[in-house]
């Protein structure tokens, strides 16, 4: 059974007031509603970290994370946090590869298998995205997008690393949109995806690969989104910051 994941990216939101609320909101739902077979990752900007870890202590099923990770292991290098440094604040999760950083901050498919290495070798689940724009999708070319940026980061790792890695699809013209994919639109490209793991590191590895779907995902939607078969749950943005939403989405499997 693959793991059920929901990881709410708080991107560039909220204060150090704001942050504790929505954090104490969410620990107190999930422990009253009895919500024990999901993961929930927490990933707020890095300053929050030691706040949301004291905050999510004793819940067996919240985890912290953080939204980036250099791809140096330390040194001079101002204003970056490496995945040792995050580790050692309590975070068990990192997103690497978001399509904003690919976008703002130039990332680099090499980038990102850095990241991946240095996050694995810290104890930290990479939770890789991947996506495509809109003009790709509207080219028909989605598909061979995403494989090849699946390929270009991530299929030099060996099997047992490559086995602790958290996939996320996010269409980039879903993000923040409103537009969200139709579950089918997710389920194809999900399927394709997991076809892809496969054809590198074969059926069981493949099966075992837990692989979310970001972009708009709501209330509304997730319920039909997470039913699809190689759906495993979501990185929620937008919505993640609101504490009922955000756990309503939880309860969406
Ligand atoms: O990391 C989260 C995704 O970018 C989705 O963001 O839910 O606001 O569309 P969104």
């Amino acid at each position: 059974m693959r793991k059920k994941i929901v990881a709410g990216n708080w991107k560039m939101n909220g204060t150090q007031e704001e942050g504790q609320k929505l954090t104490s909101e969410i620990v107190n739902m999930v422990k009253d509603e009895r919500i024990s077979d999901v993961t929930v990752v927490l990933n707020p900007p890095f300053v929050h970290a030691s706040n949301v870890k004291k905050l999510i202590g004793g819940v067996d099923n919240i985890f912290l994370g953080g939204q980036n990770c250099s791809d140096k292991a330390s040194g001079a290098y101002t204003g970056e946090t490496s995945a040792s440094i995050l580790a050692s604040f309590g975070a068990t999760y990192v997103i690497i590869g978001h399509s904003e950083r690919r976008e703002y901050f130039a990332e680099s498919n090499e980038q990102l298998t850095e990241k991946v290495k240095l996050a694995l070798e810290n104890g930290l689940t990479p939770i890789f995205c991947c996506g495509e724009p809109l003009e790709i999708r509207e080219a028909g070319t989605h598909e061979a997008y995403v494989k090849d940026q699946l390929t270009e980061s991530l299929f030099g790792l060996s099997e047992e690393d490559f086995a602790k890695i958290v996939i996320a699809y996010e269409p980039i013209w879903a993000i923040g949109t409103g537009k969200t994919a139709s579950s089918d639109q997710a389920q194809e490209m999900h399927a394709a995806i997991r076809a892809h793991l496969a054809s590198k590191y074969g059926e069981k590895i493949a099966e075992g690969t837990s692989i979310l779907y970001g972009g708009s995902c709501k209330p509304d939607n997730a319920p039909e989104i997470f039913s699809k078969p190689d759906v495993d749950g979501g990185l929620i943005g937008g919505a993640s910051l609101k504490s009922r939403d955000f756990v309503d989405i939880i309860k969406s499997f």
